[in-house]
């Protein structure tokens, strides 16, 4: 019988195959002891998908450890696109540099350094993203579903990563930080008018998680312009 391990390993075999600048940034992320957290190869997958259906050409990633994923979201991004992408270890950040070099895709990346919630105000009076992803400390989720709603526009893709974490997401509160979070996100996504959102759980490599999904309504445009 089958289990999901062999399931992710045949879709990632078939669909994705093996990347030498990719494995050279998990091995890399790997040596410097980072945790191996980044999103599996399938979700990557996605979110790069995500990108060229939606014709994305900034984005906004939030966390980004050894860059596994901004590789996949800056292969994305057509000619003149821009990555910018926030992590708040400045090691992590550097390993993620030379990550994005050795990838051929620095040009087109520019990773900050810093808490999100400090970064994120530095890119009001930029030019509105196309998609954000949101993988950093869940704890900050709400803040950061905001910050995505304030630098997007009606039409911006958000994708937030971690919505599941084995099934706690649907259980009452437990005290875990992360799950609050995780929660808070969804019931944010579902409540705010400025959301329209799904959520898919996810079973790889990394276990039983979730993605969710939004796209930001005509809510956003009304806002007071932010200052
Ligand atoms: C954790 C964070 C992640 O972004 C992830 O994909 C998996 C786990 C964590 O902090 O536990
Ligand atoms: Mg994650």
């Amino acid at each position: 019988m089958p289990t999901h391990d062999d399931v992710d390993a045949f879709l990632t075999d078939t669909l994705i195959g093996s990347d030498p600048s990719l494995d050279a940034a998990l091995a890399a992320q790997q040596d410097a002891g980072l945790p191996a957290i980044e999103v599996s190869p399938v979700s990557a997958k996605l979110l790069h998908l995500l990108v060229r259906i939606s014709g994305a050409r900034r984005v906004l990633e939030i966390g980004t450890l050894g860059g596994y994923s901004t590789i996949w979201l800056a292969r994305a991004v057509p000619e003149g696109g821009r990555v910018v992408s926030i992590e708040a270890e400045e090691r992590n950040a550097g390993i993620a540099r030379d990550n994005l070099a050795r990838a051929g895709v620095a040009d087109r990346v520019e990773v900050r350094v810093g808490r999100g919630l400090d970064v994120l105000p530095t890119l009001v009076g930029e030019e509105p993203f196309d998609l954000v992803f949101v993988d950093a400390d869940k704890e900050s989720n709400t803040a950061y579903l905001d910050w995505a709603a304030r630098l997007g526009r009606p039409g911006t893709v958000i994708v937030l990563d971690n919505v599941v974490r084995a099934g706690a997401v649907a259980d009452p509160p437990t005290g875990d930080t992360k799950v609050e979070g995780a929660r808070a996100g969804v019931v944010m996504l579902g409540e705010d008018p400025r959301f329209d959102a799904t959520a898919l759980q996810t079973l790889d490599r990394k276990g039983w998680d979730g993605l969710a999904l939004a796209v930001l309504t005509d809510a956003v445009a009304s806002r007071s312009p932010v200052s």
